[in-house]
């Protein structure tokens, strides 16, 4: 391993200042060695072999026995992403060396540090590789002795304890993992605005965080302030606001929610406190994140933002109004849960509950068509007074009239008749153009849009997939026109890119067959069949109604889908199938994608819950690997359960306390820019959950994923409420092991865990809590989070969404 070399005495006569002289080279030896051991066994090392040194004269007497060591310490192990300390002796300075560590061989990595004590994290390995540093000392003479250690770099595991179960008011994560509250609702975006009071007297959503932060991504920023994908210490943080916890929004609550008329400032509050926020997120070293609340790049997206379509359905008779009398052009996003990222660093925020919004009167249904009664009731378009009740605001402004969809003019260019179809959409914004118009994509289709997982293959079609989330909706896969070109991801003209790639193709909905094959069914006018309810006008038709159009080609209704996820080492797709109930999946209505129905009892009173009120996490590989592939291969990668309720035809994935959960929604892969999203990527999982809320509030997972086809076929028996017994055959992924799986954080009382990202070197996560407290009342708040994270909080302080930076203590890659 080491280089032995002789002492070298020499002299310099200055032995009045050598004051190490008195120091044995037994005891520095001992010591240096003692030291190494500390510092890999903290950096989760292991030692391999024994310790290298060479001697090089100090300044000392004239016999040259007065030498010292020069070692690079011992060879050691550890795996990708965890930091490693090399500690090479004597100490830069020491008896006036100068010492320096240098990398020999093996995978490139960066050294931070100077003189005698650096340090590196561990680079992602497909197999166990020896990285060969040398240490260097030089004497004031400029005599040079070397030592090597070598360091053997395994692929990466899971390297934290897992956190238990939960029901306290706050963000609990790993011991060695230190949790920063980031963007609040409500906290100020633009300078002057003033610090949030949070007792409901806050108004000006359109300059401070809203509510219900959901996905989130950072999209890196330069020092010069443009766009920088590697940076992991300067981004823009982007984040929807899908809903409110309207209680909390106003001091005693809303007035007139389900008569009006409400008071216009106050339904103004609830609309602006919904959308997109971006903002600057900054590290001021060593992972001490905070916001820039005067940012330039700081913006809110609401309802009210103008915006404009693109795609087959832009123009549509469709999306006529009296704000876009040639359906071009529209106000808004609204209920933005999961979102998307571009190559081209655009992000793509996703309508996903948008139908409930909209109010339409009992006299409507008398002055629609068949037709159009068909689509409303399909999306539900029902309520007569639409969420919140917007449009009985004491207010003329369309900005609140439009929430009324009911027709009140003579033709669509005079009313809100076709508000709803200008929502649930895919939408398209530059992040680092605050100026620039947000994009609405109709060639992604129209639905209940969860997230939007873009694979990019250089060379191949983009593919986009897509969730629809709600009971038994389907999984959709838009691929585009345009082959890809890698070279288009650093554009400058993002959202041309944008045009380019996601305004021409073909969208497609998913049927999964028992046999573990599935197909791409094209939603194209003139090969989608007409129902008795419904025939096709266009295209623009198909796209506004992709529901309709994926009943009549006989796609399978799966259990809500949520956020689809790309393995980015496979190309593998993963989507989240949140739960279902019992009349959404009977007893005998299960297939094999969507096979369990049973009962997770709940509570003390073990209240029943039938159907899959677990959920579970289905996958897919497109044949050929390509994202165009009309046909693939899934299978069932995680099933939710009780661990503690559940019998061996639920708990198909093996869970124990360490890891069960329920309710999977938000999936994420690592970056690949680091060792976490490398060879083995790690797999965020979310839970959005209320039925294993009597054991833990809900969590974050992380997992190293197989691939699909790494469990086999399996028939399970489902038992109904009755006793009766039914068996399906479904296709199960390998188990789940400590190895694999391990809840990495638990989140605060009555929240959801929504949206996550990490800088591209991973040592910070950034992580959604979403409506702690969601149940409480003004003057009885059910959590005060985040405020009672860092110690106990006033019984009337009132909780308030949040992003949290999770970062490792050592400065590792987190998880690993
Ligand atoms: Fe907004 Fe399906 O979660
Ligand atoms: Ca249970
Ligand atoms: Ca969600």
């Amino acid at each position: 391993m080491t280089e032995q070399l002789p002492a070298n005495g020499y002299t310099d006569g200055d032995v009045d200042t050598n004051a190490t002289t008195e120091r044995s080279l037994e005891s520095m030896a001992a010591e240096r060695y003692s030291r190494r051991q500390a510092l890999f066994r903290g950096a989760g090392a292991t030692t391999m072999a024994f310790m290298g040194t060479a001697l090089l004269a100090a300044c000392g007497d004239d016999d040259g026995e007065n030498t010292v060591a020069v070692s690079a310490g011992a060879n050691a192990a550890t795996s990708a992403g965890r930091v490693v300390n090399l500690t090479g002796s004597p100490e830069n300075g020491f008896g006036g060396f100068v010492t320096n560590w240098a990398q020999t061989s093996g995978t490139t990595v960066a050294l931070t540090g100077t003189g005698s004590s650096v340090s590196f994290i561990a680079p992602g390995v497909s197999a166990a590789t020896d990285l060969v540093f040398t240490f260097s000392a030089t004497s004031v003479t400029g005599e040079v002795r070397t030592a090597t250690t070598t360091v053997r770099v395994s692929p990466a595991v899971l390297g934290f304890a897992a956190v238990p179960h939960s029901l306290e008011d706050v963000v609990k994560v790993p011991a060695g993992y230190s949790v920063t509250v980031m963007t609040r609702l409500g906290d100020p975006l633009a300078a002057g605005v003033s610090a949030y009071a949070n007792d409901g007297s806050d108004g000006n959503f359109a300059q401070r965080i809203g509510d219900h932060g959901d996905a989130l991504h950072y999209f890196g920023l330069s020092a010069a302030g443009g766009r920088d994908d590697a940076s992991s210490t300067r981004g823009l943080m982007v984040q929807n606001h899908e809903n409110l916890n309207v209680q909390y929004l106003h001091p005693n609550g809303p007035t007139n929610v389900s008569t009006g008329p409400r008071p216009a400032a106050e339904a103004l509050k609830e609309i602006e406190a919904h959308g997109v926020s971006v903002s600057e997120y900054v590290d001021a070293g060593n992972r001490k994140w905070s916001y820039v609340q005067n940012s330039s790049f700081n913006r809110r997206i609401t309802p009210n933002t103008p915006m404009t379509f693109h795609g087959p359905a832009a123009g549509s008779a469709l999306l006529v109004t009296a704000y876009s009398t040639n359906g071009t052009a529209g106000r808004g996003t609204i209920n933005n849960c999961a979102n998307g990222m571009t190559p081209w660093a655009t992000n793509l925020t996703c309508e996903e509950n948008w139908a409930g919004y909209f109010r339409r009167d009992a006299a409507d249904d008398a002055k629609r068509s068949a037709r159009e009664l068909t689509a409303l009731s399909r999306y539900g378009v029902t309520s007569r007074t639409g969420n919140y009740a917007w449009s009985f605001a004491n207010s003329t402004d369309s900005i609140y009239t439009k929430w009324n969809a009911t027709i009140i003019g003579a033709s669509a260019a005079e009313d809100y008749r076709n508000e709803p179809n200008q929502y649930g959409w895919v939408v398209e914004i530059d992040p680092f153009d605050a100026k620039s118009t947000p994009r609405k994509r109709t060639a992604l289709g129209r639905f209940g849009h969860e997230g939007a997982f873009v694979r990019a293959v250089n060379g191949q079609k983009l593919g986009v997939y897509m969730g629809d989330d709600s009971r038994r909706e389907y999984l959709y896969k838009f691929v585009s026109s345009a082959t890809y070109a890698a070279a288009d991801a650093a554009s400058t003209s993002r959202l041309a890119m944008g045009d380019k790639y996601l305004d021409a193709g073909i969208l497609y909905v998913a049927k999964f067959n028992a046999d573990g094959s599935g197909q791409w069914l094209p939603l194209v006018f003139g090969s989608v069949p007409a129902t008795p309810q419904y025939t096709f006008a266009d295209q623009a038709d198909i796209l506004v109604n992709p529901r309709l159009a994926a009943d009549a080609l006989g796609a399978t209704p799966m259990d809500r889908p949520e956020w689809t996820a790309g393995n980015p080492v496979t190309g593998e797709i993963y989507l989240t199938l949140t739960n279902n109930n019992a009349a959404g999946r009977p007893l005998n209505g299960t297939d094999a994608a969507n096979p369990r129905h049973y009962n997770d009892p709940k509570g003390t009173s073990n209240t029943a819950q039938y159907g899959n009120p677990n959920g579970h996490i289905v996958r897919l590989r497109e044949d050929g690997d390509n994202t165009a592939a009309l046909t693939f291969k899934w299978d069932i990668y995680l099933f939710g359960a009780d661990a503690a309720d559940a019998g061996a035809n639920v708990n198909l994935s093996g869970l124990t306390a360490d890891n069960d959960f329920s309710s999977p929604d938000g999936a994420y892969f690592s970056r690949s820019t680091n060792a976490a999203g490398q060879f083995n990527p790690v797999l965020w999982i979310e839970t959005d959950d209320g039925a294993l809320t009597d054991r833990t509030n809900c969590m974050l997972l992380a997992a190293i994923p197989g691939r699909v086809g790494d469990g086999g076929a399996k028939t399970i028996t489902n038992t109904g409420s009755t006793g009766a017994t039914a068996t399906q055959a479904t296709i199960v992924g390998a188990p789940a092991t400590a190895a694999n799986l391990r809840r990495f954080l638990v989140g605060p009382v009555e929240c959801e865990i929504t949206g996550i990202d990490t800088t591209p070197d991973g040592r910070t996560i950034f992580v959604g809590i979403q409506h702690p407290g969601e149940n409480g009342t003004p003057t009885a708040p059910s959590s005060h989070w985040p405020d009672s994270q860092t110690g106990a909080a006033g019984a009337t302080v009132r909780p308030r969404s949040a992003i949290v930076a999770i970062t490792k203590d050592d400065g590792g890659v987190v998880a690993l």
